[in-house]
């Protein structure tokens, strides 16, 4: 029998344009005779839709003004529903979900919150669990979590906007004292795709930065700025996670921002220019990472090499990655052998059994 499977796409979410071309590549290899495909798409606003027109339309949007193919319908946090309630000419029809895929990047989506429903709707769902989800979003958790585990990072250190708005002297000077020179990188701790960061070269734009780093969150993350290569290893599996090859990422400005990953070309080199020791050992510090922030399902972390001493630092771990045809996540797999088609299938299975073993 077809096992159904919901997969959203969409959301509140400055990566929300990426999650709809992720998933039209994921339904374009999930295996249609094994699963019944019910994509629901979320909008900007948060209106919920369960849509069963071309899938053509999903990537410039104009799902949403399809309006003959599109219902309104929800997960249900009911877990006696075990699935979606779609609302038909005022009525309410139930639809029996076995395994949600949240195609679902950044806020709302990556962050643990859309995963606490699945909890409360006891439906398996691909991907990390609420805590991995949130702690891994959070830059500044996930920095201490993953320097606690002794997994190498960038120098950093962490300030609060209210701290800052009182004493701001104090907040430079900690700053400058923690991290040494300039330039540093500043980033919002919870806000994903580069938005809110910037590099700051002296103390005035230390301050232009905090402030742009603020519209995001009232925590922000200072980091020392790594000269060297930015590359990615793909992660699939549970409390047993397997590493891909790693692959290499050369921005097309100058750091990796919003522009540079969706809009510019950047370059994407699969295998990346590194050694194959260096390769090896950033495998093991990947699955060590992932374990160490509880992750499951699947993962993209990313690292930098330092170019002066070739040291490995971890940069972050991306808990729902880029799924679209030419995103890292993907191609790393299909070049490590397993094809997205197969891929997809093992997410499939790797939620369900998590599930059976109530993993969270
Ligand atoms: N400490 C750093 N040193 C050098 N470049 C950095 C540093 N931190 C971030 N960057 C650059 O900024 C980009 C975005 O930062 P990242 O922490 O990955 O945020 P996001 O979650 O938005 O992807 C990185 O891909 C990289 O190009
Ligand atoms: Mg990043």
């Amino acid at each position: 029998m077809k096992k159904n499977i919901a997969v959203l796409f969409g959301g509140v979410s400055s990566e929300h344009e990426v999650s709809r071309r992720s998933v039209v590549s994921i339904i374009d290899n999930l295996n249609k005779d094994k699963y019944e495909i019910f994509p629901i798409g979320i909008t900007k606003l948060g209106k919920w839709y369960w849509y069963c027109g071309n899938i053509e339309n999903i990537p410039d949007g104009s799902w949403e003004t399809d309006t003959a193919n599109k219902k309104e319908a929800f997960i249900s946090p009911d877990s006696s529903v075990h699935g979606m309630l779609v609302v038909n000419n005022g009525n309410c029809e139930t639809i029996n979900i076995d395994v949600v895929f949240p195609v679902l990047h950044g806020r709302n989506g990556e962050d643990g919150t859309v995963q606490g429903l699945f909890e409360l709707a006891k439906l398996p769902y691909v991907g990390c669990g609420v805590l991995a989800s949130s702690a891994c979003m959070d830059k500044i958790f996930a920095n201490i979590i993953l320097t606690a585990a002794g997994v190498k990072k960038a120098r950093f250190c962490f300030i609060y906007t209210y701290d800052f708005d009182k004493d701001p002297e104090k907040s430079l000077d900690h700053i400058e004292k923690s991290l040494g020179s300039y330039p540093v990188f500043v980033k919002p701790s919870n806000a994903g795709s580069s938005v809110g960061i910037s590099k700051a070269s002296s103390r005035e734009e230390l301050i232009k930065a905090i402030k742009i780093a603020a519209e995001h969150d009232h925590r922000i993350l200072i980091e020392e700025t790594i000269v060297g290569q930015e590359v990615e290893c793909a992660v699939l599996g549970n409390s047993e996670p397997i590493a891909s090859i790693i692959g290499e990422i050369a921005p097309a400005n100058e750091f990796y921002d919003y522009e540079a990953k969706y809009v510019s070309d950047s370059n994407l080199y699969i295998p990346a220019h590194i050694d194959d020791e260096t390769s090896a050992l950033m495998q093991e510090i990947a699955k060590k990472a992932y374990l160490a922030m509880g992750c499951r399902g699947l993962s993209r972390v990313d690292f930098f090499v330092r170019e002066s001493t070739k040291e490995i630092l971890l940069n972050e771990i991306n808990t729902l990655p880029g799924f679209t045809s030419i995103s890292m996540y993907p191609k790393l797999f299909e070049n490590s052998g397993i094809p997205t088609p197969e891929l997809l299938d093992k997410l499939i299975d790797l939620a369900l059994e998590r599930f059976l073993k109530n993993e969270k």
